[in-house]
């Protein structure tokens, strides 16, 4: 019987190929830069499938242009660069991969935090400079970590993992969420609700963990940044578009935050050039980037894509009403 034919805007790890592979005619683009739309477009024309990164827009205008997709693995968890209602119209299956990456994503974003606060791109930057004179009382004094308030913005599996490693830090957690969570799992993380009013006014450290909706497009807009203690700081590894980001500028420049620890942008990959400060930390959507958990990303899609063509209802599926039809 014929494989199925896919198509993967990237060459993955070996260890995906290998599944997919096994089970289908797959084409991958192999370059180091990511596709042109034009060619993600005419490469996807006749396939049943597509394993994409975030990078790639599925929206009306693919789907119209791959009239034979059954499914698009997205090799992400966040799965806003995908048009699900649209794929459901059209019965295309949609995957993403959560889960996986929660660990390796708390444990950047607390990578961000102590970089800020303890300001280590700029003695990094000094030490390397050569024009470092020694050592001295009040060199590059940071913010102490320890001890302090950690507000966490969206408290699912990402932001309850950060909470869960602020006890070595002997820090109060606060978090805020659409919907509190159970009475146990706040005791087990030792984390207190509160609305994002409160949290704002009391956090030293205001970190990020919401997914990329309507209602979260530009959440930290200038009255929230303004609302923040000048001493906080905002760390952001969920979705750039998350924060406004020429309100976050104008709330640097005016010391309405002391400073950010940015691994997501509004329009990536611009920056803008307001947030490139001494008391910014810019790393390139880098939070889940770990050998053994982007390996693990697309082993799932691959996986997902298997199910798929097995006649299988794929374990990671977004638009599960489809097999309801
Ligand atoms: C995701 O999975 O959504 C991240 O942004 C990349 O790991």
């Amino acid at each position: 019987m014929a494989k199925p034919k896919v198509y993967s805007t990237h060459q993955l790890f070996e260890e995906a190929r290998k599944i997919l592979d096994a089970n289908c005619e797959m084409q991958y683009w192999t370059d180091s830069e990511r596709p042109p739309r034009a060619e993600v477009l005419r490469r996807a024309k006749d396939k049943e499938g597509l394993v994409c990164l975030l990078t790639e827009r599925v929206n009306e205008e693919f789907l119209r242009s791959t009239p034979k997709l059954r499914i698009a693995c997205n090799v992400a968890v966040g799965y806003d660069n995908i048009d699900v209602d649209a794929c459901t119209k059209r019965g295309v299956v949609v995957t993403n991969t959560p889960g996986v990456l929660d660990e390796t994503t708390a444990d950047f974003a607390w990578t961000l935090l102590m970089a800020v606060a303890r300001r280590v791109a700029e003695g990094e930057a000094l030490a390397r400079s050569g024009n470092w004179k020694g050592w001295n009382l009040d060199q590059l004094c940071g913010a102490d970590v320890w001890g302090k308030t950690l507000g966490i913005v969206g408290f699912g599996r990402i932001g309850r993992s950060v909470a869960r490693r602020a006890s070595g830090f002997q820090m109060k957690v606060i978090y805020t969420d659409a919907v509190r969570v159970s009475e146990e799992v706040e005791k087990s993380l030792n984390a207190e609700f509160r609305d994002m009013n409160a949290l704002l006014t009391e956090a030293d450290f205001v970190s990020l963990h919401v997914p990329l909706l309507p209602e979260t497009r530009g959440l930290f807009d200038a009255p929230k940044l303004f609302r923040m203690k000048p001493t906080a700081f905002l760390i952001n590894t969920s979705r750039g578009p998350v924060i406004d980001e020429a309100a976050l500028v104008a709330a640097l420049e005016n010391n309405k935050v002391a400073g950010a620890a940015l691994d997501v942008f509004e329009n990536e990959p611009f920056i803008h050039p307001g947030l490139k400060r001494p008391n910014v930390v810019l790393t390139p959507h880098i939070a889940s980037a770990s050998i053994e958990t982007r390996t693990k990303m697309a082993v799932m899609a691959a996986n997902n894509i298997v199910a798929l063509f097995k006649g299988q209802r794929p374990p990671n599926i977004l638009n599960p009403d489809i097999f309801k039809k």
